[in-house]
């Protein structure tokens, strides 16, 4: 907790995201922003923040990730300044957890929108480490659809070359999307078998990529 005055104040109302290490807030003042918190003490966020100044410095492509932009107080203590991935109307992209277990979208159309993903990372040479599909949004803008990663962007280990070598980099990816798709397939199979997969014909026009 802090008593600064000027810092940017957070309630329980804010939250629009839980994940394993931190809680995810919509900017109160500006709904283009989120700030996240550690839930207990900031482990990962260092090496990540590293990372994406490396990135930045670059001049790396990072359309497709939601990228630190710094350091915010808040009345929680200090946060760390995410662009909140939204819809066209404002509305907090889902994730691709969400979108599963909700059956908006189809199994082709979920496998291409990853497939995009992949070849986006490797192409950029943006490392990642320990993605789940709830680190992928699925920003909706007309009939468009992108996947966008929320967390995840960092360098798997402490060997500078990892994220400087273009073959160690797609192992990185490669690697963080083994554990992926073994989740995404356990999803598909579990919303597949509650019927899930029948396509919600309202949705499936809006809903494509
Ligand atoms: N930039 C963002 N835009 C929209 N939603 C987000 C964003 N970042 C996080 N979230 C939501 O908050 C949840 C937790 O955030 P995340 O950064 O994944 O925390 P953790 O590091 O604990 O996994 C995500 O699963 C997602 O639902
Ligand atoms: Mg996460």
């Amino acid at each position: 907790m802090t008593d600064n005055k000027m810092a940017i104040q957070l309630t329980s109302t804010h939250v629009i995201g839980i994940g394993r290490d931190r809680i995810c807030y919509r900017h109160p003042s500006d709904p283009d922003f989120c700030i996240k918190l550690p839930k207990h003490r900031e482990k990962q966020t260092r090496r990540e923040k590293e990372y994406f100044l490396y990135l930045l410095k670059k001049g790396a492509d990072l359309r497709y990730v939601a990228t630190y932009m710094g350091d915010v107080e808040t009345s929680l203590g200090t946060g760390a300044l995410f662009p909140m991935i939204h819809d066209d109307h404002g509305e907090v992209s889902l994730t691709l957890t969400q979108v599963i277990q909700q059956g908006l979208m189809q199994r082709d159309q979920i496998e291409q929108g990853l497939e995009r993903l992949y070849d986006y990372l490797v192409s950029n040479g943006i490392c990642t480490r320990d993605i789940s599909p709830n680190n992928i949004v699925c920003r909706r803008r007309g009939k468009q659809v992108d996947f966008i990663l929320i967390d995840g962007v960092s360098s798997p280990n402490h060997n500078p070359l990892t994220i400087r070598i273009p073959a160690l980099i797609r192992q990185a990816v490669n690697k963080s999307w083994r554990s992926l798709m073994t989740k995404v397939e356990r999803l598909l199979q579990e919303s597949e078998a509650l019927g899930q997969s029948i396509f919600h014909p309202l949705q499936s026009s809006s809903f494509q990529i």
